[in-house]
């Protein structure tokens, strides 16, 4: 069992740069076998989720390793279509290697990503569009078989919700189809046009990734070419350290980040009462922490432009001891606020109905001991932590590890009394 320990009270200073995006490396570590010559992905973070994609990588055949920060993929003549099921349920990214596998191999079988704590998590639009291309797709009770006679085909094809998944699976497939494919009602968030770079500077022809009507031109068959590519900032990352000055107070600088990744989360700052002052590529978040922050939030978390369901719950952290109640309704997933029974046991009138999560604000909050749910509620109660009479230690953390490889480290470099903990209580 892992453990983040936190102690309220310190006020934060200093600069931060957050780390290659999670959301991003996922899939580019998937499209790298569409590609036929070496690629590079520099500054790869040591998460938890990038060790499982690894794995699988190698597991279907594919050379791929880190070479110190970076990670190299070479190509391999063939791979296998079948996912070894404890790699694919490990992780919802295993969903990433359904287009890259039906081309490599004209067969991809994947144990469906299990369960997720977010509530149900379908992967029919995926299905739907690679059928469009031409795949036949075989959903049995607990995995998914798709195959592919031959090249899938160009089509035109409508998302019947914005999912940043199936976009990028349907973007990936279309780059080898033949003939030109185009994505209509496509996600927009900053990874999908990252993975769209990466693949375009691999050889690929894709326009319009960041908007919501992507154009694709197939290659026909051919696999594409490398490159060396550098991964946007983790703009969830970027949240944490902002709400996480939020919280304690002071005044944190985070770099290499441009500030319109997070437009919408630094908003939401600013109304709570901090000073936001955005820069190019980098951006400031300062509160006099003798002065409460604003309740009285009405906030709904979208897709992008709009506040990230993955900063929801670090939003909320922010608002528990604001200065009257707030609500935050999260329009993508169903559970998103497990890390409510967390706050409450810290002492804040925290309660989820569903999407919605009803926040009384006012809280002093004192410490204990509670449990990550997932990634972002677990994230979320390390920053309620700051904000603690007391010590707060966050169970589980292991959750933690999959989308950050030093919380704990980050948050005491910006001088919080923070640190991470094994089951024997030992400091990692
Ligand atoms: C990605 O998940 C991210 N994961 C999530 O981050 C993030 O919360 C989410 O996008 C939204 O921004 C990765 O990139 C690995 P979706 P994804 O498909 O692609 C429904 C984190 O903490 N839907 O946009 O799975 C779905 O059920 C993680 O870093 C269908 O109904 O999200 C959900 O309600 C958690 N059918 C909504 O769409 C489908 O075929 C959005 O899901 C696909 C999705």
């Amino acid at each position: 069992m892992e453990y983040i320990e936190v102690t309220g009270g310190q006020v934060l200073s200093g600069c931060i740069r957050p780390a290659a995006a999670k959301n991003s490396v996922l899939p580019l570590l998937a499209a790298t076998l569409l590609c036929g010559k070496p690629c590079t992905l520099l500054a790869v973070p040591r998460l938890r989720d990038v060790d499982t994609s690894l794995a699988l990588l190698k597991a279907v055949g594919a050379d791929a390793k880190r070479e110190g920060e970076n990670i190299l993929t070479r190509p391999t003549a063939s791979v296998t279509g079948t996912v070894p099921p404890e790699l694919a349920g490990a992780m919802r990214g295993s969903v990433f290697y359904l287009a890259p596998l039906l081309t490599r191999a004209g067969r991809a079988e994947l144990a469906l990503p299990g369960g997720c704590r977010l509530g149900p998590r379908p992967i029919d639009i995926h299905l739907a569009g690679l059928t469009a291309m031409g795949a036949q797709a075989e959903l049995r009770q607990d995995r998914v078989i798709l195959r592919c006679h031959g090249v899938l085909r160009g089509t035109e094809f409508a998302l019947r919700l914005p999912s940043v998944g199936a976009t990028l699976t349907l973007m990936m497939a279309a780059c080898c189809a033949a003939g030109t494919t185009v994505l209509r009602g496509a996600a927009c968030e900053p990874e999908i046009a990252d993975t769209a770079a990466f693949l375009n500077a691999c050889g690929a022809r894709i326009a319009g990734a960041g908007t919501s009507t992507l154009r694709i031109r197939g290659t026909g068959g051919d696999l594409l070419g490398g490159c060396c590519h550098t991964v946007l900032p983790d703009r969830i990352a970027a949240s944490t350290y902002a709400a996480a000055t939020a919280i304690a107070g002071g005044r944190v600088t985070v770099e290499g980040c441009p500030p319109r990744y997070l437009a919408a989360f630094l908003d939401f700052l600013g109304a709570a009462g901090c000073s936001v002052v955005r820069g190019s590529g980098r951006f400031t978040v300062s509160r006099c922490p003798a002065r409460p922050l604003k309740g009285g939030q009405d906030l709904v978390a979208s897709a992008y432009p709009g506040l990230a369901t993955d900063a929801a719950p670090l939003a909320a952290a922010v608002l528990l001891g604001a200065d009257g109640p707030s609500r935050i309704y999260d329009g993508l997933f169903q559970n998103r606020f497990a890390c409510a029974a967390g706050f409450a046991a810290l002492g804040a009138g925290a309660q989820a109905e569903g999407r919605l999560l009803r926040l009384a604000g006012g809280a002093e909050l004192h410490g204990g001991t509670v449990t990550a749910p997932d990634l972002r509620g677990g994230a979320a109660l390390v920053l309620a932590g700051l904000g603690a009479k007391g010590t707060v230690r966050v169970a589980d953390a292991g959750h933690i590890r999959r989308g950050y490889a030093h919380l704990a480290q980050d948050l005491a470099g910006l001088g919080a009394q923070c640190r991470s903990l094994t089951e024997d209580a030992s400091e990692e």
